[in-house]
C-alpha cells in the first residue's frame, strides 16, 4: 500500500532563483516491491505493476544504497508496495544503515509484529511513517479493500516500546474527511511527533477513482479550520502538516521539489525515475541501475534532464515569478489533465486549462449530496504475483 506523502511534495522547497546548476540528490525512494497486502483505492503505484520475478536482489540494492550515499543522498524511504513484503527487509535496513544513509520504513503496519518490529530497530530503522485508510475500521476496510485498521492501532502501541521517529499518515478524501478529530485522537495517544494530513493527489489509481476521491468544497473548508486549530493546539508536542488537494489550490505543489533536483525513485524492477509517475509521460527512457550507477544515472540520464532547470518550461511558467518555488508544478498532472508534460500544471490559476479543473470541481459540487456520498464502485488495486 503506497501513496504520496508531502515528503515527495512541498516539503523540500527551497526559495532561491533556480539555477542550472545541477546538486546532489538528497533522498533516494526505495520501491522495493509492488506487492502489498492491500488494495488501496488511492494508491499512486502505476497501473502496470512489477511481479516478485523482475525484483532487484539484496545485493543490488545494498549496491545502490552505498551508491546513493557516495553521491550525496542523506535519506533512503523504503516504500512499495509494502516494503515489508520483501522476505530481506533487515538485510536491506542493515545495508541501507552501513552506507551511511537514514532510513525510513514507510508501511501500512502489514505485515508486522512485535518481533519483527524490534528486529527492524535493532537493524538500524531510524523512523516509521505509518499510513491509516480513516479513523474507523469501516472506512479503513472500505478504502484498502482488507482488514488492516485493527492491526495499524496495534503497532503504534509496540512502537512505544522503541527508541525510534514516528510519522503518522493520514490520507484523506472526501470519504474520510469528516473523520479528523478522531484522527487526531489517534494520533494524540501514539508517540509520532509529526502527523500528515494529505490529500490525496490524483495519480495512479487515484485518478482512476478520482470523481469519487475529491472531498466537496464545504468538507475542505471545515478540515482547514480543524487543522487549523489542532495545530495551534498541539503546537511543540505533535507537529501537524496539511497537504491540500491540488485542485482547490491558487498555485500547484513543487512536486518531488523540482523534476531531477533532489529525489529520484527507483523501481522495484530497477528502473530510476525523477518522480513516482514519470511512466505516464510518452518518449520518456528511463535507465536502470542494473546497468548504470547511481551517480551516472543523475547527471546524464535524459529522463532526468527532460524537465530539469527551466529551458523546458512554456508560458506562463517561463517568465512567472513563482517559477522558482512550484517550478511549474506537476509534469505528471499536466500530462494527465493537458495531455502535455511540458504544460504549465492546469491545477495552476495562471494555467490557460485552470477551466478544466474550474469545471471538474464545479461538477461535483454542484451535484445532489446523496448522490455524491453513495459507497462508490471502487477500482482496487490488484496485487502483482
Ligand atoms: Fe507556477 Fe507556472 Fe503557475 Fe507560475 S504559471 S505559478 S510557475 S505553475
Ligand atoms: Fe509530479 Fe511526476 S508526479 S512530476
Amino acid at each position: 500500500m503506497r501513496e504520496r506523502s508531502s515528503r515527495f511534495s512541498g516539503d523540500h522547497t527551497v526559495k532561491t532563483r533556480m539555477t542550472t546548476e545541477l546538486s546532489n540528490p538528497l533522498a533516494l525512494i526505495a520501491e522495493l516491491t509492488h506487492r502489498c497486502p492491500l488494495h488501496c483505492v488511492y494508491c499512486s503505484n502505476p497501473l502496470e505493476m512489477q511481479s516478485r520475478a523482475n525484483e532487484l536482489s539484496t545485493e543490488t540494492w545494498s549496491r545502490v544504497f552505498k551508491e546513493a550515499a557516495q553521491a550525496g543522498v542523506l535519506q533512503a524511504d523504503f516504500t512499495g508496495g509494502e516494503p515489508l513484503a520483501r522476505t530481506d527487509i533487515l538485510e536491506l535496513v542493515r545495508a541501507a544503515r552501513a552506507a551511511g544513509l537514514y532510513v525510513n520504513l514507510i508501511t501500512s503496519g502489514l505485515p508486522m509484529d512485535e518481533a519483527k518490529l524490534a528486529a527492524l530497530v535493532e537493524a538500524g530503522l531510524d523512523h516509521v511513517q505509518l499510513s491509516f485508510q480513516g479513523a474507523r475500521e469501516e472506512i479503513a476496510n472500505e478504502i484498502s479493500g482488507a482488514r488492516s485498521h485493527e492491526q495499524k492501532l496495534r503497532v503504534l502501541e509496540w512502537l512505544k516500546q522503541h527508541r525510534i521517529a514516528v510519522t503518522l499518515n493520514f490520507v484523506i478524501h472526501r470519504r474520510n474527511i469528516d473523520q479528523l478529530e478522531e484522527m487526531l485522537a489517534i494520533a494524540e495517544s501514539s508517540n509520532a511527533t509529526r502527523v500528515e494530513f494529505a490529500n490525496v493527489q490524483y495519480y495512479g489509481w487515484a485518478f482512476a477513482n478520482r470523481e469519487n476521491l475529491l472531498p466537496t468544497r464545504e468538507q475542505l473548508n471545515h478540515s482547514v479550520e480543524i487543522l487549523k486549530r489542532a495545530q495551534e493546539r498541539l503546537k511543540g508536542k505533535i507537529r501537524i502538516q496539511f497537504v491540500v488537494p491540488d485542485y482547490y489550490a491558487k498555485y500547484p505543489k513543487p512536486c518531488m521539489g523540482g523534476w531531477g533536483r533532489k529525489l529520484l525513485l527507483i523501481t522495484p524492477s530497477g528502473d530510476a525515475l525523477p518522480c513516482h509517475a514519470a511512466q505516464v509521460i510518452p518518449g520518456l527512457a528511463f535507465e536502470n541501475v542494473r546497468d548504470k550507477s547511481l551517480r551516472e544515472i543523475w547527471e546524464h540520464s535524459p529522463a532526468f534532464q527532460k524537465f530539469r532547470g527551466e529551458a523546458w518550461m512554456q508560458e506562463p511558467c517561463k517568465t512567472c515569478d513563482r517559477r522558482d518555488q512550484d517550478f511549474g508544478g506537476c509534469r505528471c498532472q499536466a500530462l494527465l489533465l493537458a495531455g502535455d508534460a511540458a504544460a504549465t500544471d492546469p491545477v495552476c490559476s495562471l494555467a490557460p486549462l485552470r477551466p478544466k479543473v474550474d469545471a471538474i470541481l464545479a461538477g461535483m459540487n454542484s451535484a445532489p449530496r446523496a448522490e455524491i456520498f453513495v459507497k462508490p464502485n471502487w477500482l482496487y488495486r490488484p496485487n502483482p504475483s
